[in-house]
C-alpha cells in the first residue's frame, strides 16, 4: 500500500516542540532542540516530512516563546528567496521552497509552561477537534523500512482497528526508567493490544521489554483523559498516564515498527543519526565514509 493510500483517515499531526531540552544544554539555551541539524536538515523537518508522506495535511505545532525559529523555518523567507532568484541558484531555491509543499497547512499553539508532554498535547485540543490524530516527537528520528515510514506503518494498522496505537521498540531493560513501558500478551510479535502502560518504571517493575517511542496515533477521547490526569513522573502531565486511563475504556495497541530509531534527545543518539544520515547523503556519503574508515 502506498504512503498516501494508507493514510485516508488521519489528516492531522501534532508536533509537541515546547520542551526545554535540558539534555542538550548549552546548545538548546537559545536554539530549539528540534532545529538541531542532522547533516543539512533540522530534526523537525524530518518529522514533518514523515508526516506529509503518510498523508497528513494539517501540522499542529505546540510551541513556546523560545521556539520562534521553528515557525520561521516553515514560513517563506522573502529576502533569501529573492537573493537566490537573482543569483539564479535554482537548486537551492527549490530546496528552500519545498520545505512546506502546497496543500499543507500549519497551526501554531503556545504551551504557556512546559508542564509535560501530556499537557502539550492537551493544548492542541482546539485544533484537533474530534478526529483521530498523530503525534510525532521530532527528537526521535525514525528511518522506516521498505519505503514505509513508522507513521505510515501505524496508519495502516489504524485502519483495521480504529483505536489508539503507540509505536514501541525492544529496549534494554536496564534503560526502562527512560521510557513508557507497555504490557503485552505473551504471543505479541509486532502488533497487538496492550494491557498496561507505565511511565519510567524500574527494570524490576517493567511489564515488558517494549518501550514507547515518539510516534502515537490517538483517538480524540484521549483529551478527556488528559483533562483528568494529575501530574505524574517529574511533576509533569504524562501522556502515558492518560493512555493508561484510556485503557479502562477501550483498546490501545502497540506496534513494534520496522525501521531504525535514533534518539536525538541524547548526545549519543544524535551523533549516531548524523553518522547514519551522513553515510547516505548523496553529496557527502563517499568522502564521509572514507574519512570514517581512516579515523576508526
Ligand atoms: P522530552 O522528554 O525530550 O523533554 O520531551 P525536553 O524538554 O524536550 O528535553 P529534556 O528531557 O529536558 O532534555 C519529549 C517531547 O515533548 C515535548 C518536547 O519538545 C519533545 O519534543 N514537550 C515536552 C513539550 O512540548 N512540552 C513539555 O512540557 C514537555
Amino acid at each position: 500500500m502506498s504512503d498516501k493510500k494508507s493514510a485516508l483517515t488521519i489528516k492531522k499531526a501534532v508536533f509537541p516542540v515546547a520542551g526545554i531540552g535540558t539534555r542538550f544544554l548549552p546548545a538548546t539555551k537559545a536554539n530549539p532542540k528540534e532545529m538541531m541539524p542532522v547533516v543539512d536538515k533540522p530534526l523537525i523537518q524530518y518529522a514533518v516530512e514523515e508526516a506529509i508522506k503518510a498523508g497528513i495535511t494539517e501540522l499542529i505545532f505546540v510551541t513556546s516563546s523560545s521556539k520562534r525559529a521553528i515557525e520561521d523555518h516553515f514560513d517563506s523567507n522573502f529576502e533569501l528567496e529573492s537573493k537566490l532568484k537573482a543569483q539564479d541558484r535554482k537548486e537551492l531555491l527549490e530546496i528552500v521552497q519545498s520545505i512546506l509543499p502546497s496543500g499543507i497547512s500549519c497551526v501554531y499553539i503556545r504551551q504557556p509552561e512546559a508542564l509535560g508532554l501530556g499537557h502539550a498535547i492537551l493544548c492542541a485540543k482546539p485544533a484537533v477537534g474530534n478526529d483521530p490524530f498523530a503525534v510525532l516527537l521530532a527528537d526521535d528520528l525514525i528511518d522506516g523500512q521498505n519505503g514505509a515510514s513508522c507513521l505510515t506503518q501505524m496508519i495502516t494498522q489504524f485502519q483495521a482497528v480504529n483505536d489508539s496505537i503507540v509505536a514501541v521498540e525492544k529496549i534494554n531493560l536496564k534503560d526502562s526508567s527512560k521510557y513508557g513501558i507497555v504490557g503485552v500478551e505473551k504471543s505479541f510479535s509486532h502488533f497487538g493490544k496492550i494491557n498496561q502502560i507505565v511511565e519510567k518504571p524500574k527494570p524490576s517493575a517493567a511489564p515488558s521489554h517494549f518501550g514507547v517511542v515518539g510516534r502515537y496515533l490517538l483517538t480524540a477521547d484521549i483529551f478527556t483523559q488528559l483533562e483528568c490526569v494529575k501530574p505524574g513522573a517529574n511533576g509533569e502531565i504524562q501522556l502515558t498516564d492518560a493512555i493508561a486511563a484510556l485503557l479502562n475504556k477501550r483498546s490501545v495497541y502497540a506496534l513494534a515498527f520496522s525501521g531504525k530509531r535514533y534518539d536525538c534527545g541524547t548526545k549519543l543518539g544524535y551523533l549516531q543519526a548524523i553518522v547514519a544520515h551522513g553515510l547516505k547523503h548523496p553529496e557527502v556519503a563517499k568522502d564521509f565514509k572514507q574519512y570514517l574508515e581512516n579515523i576508526v
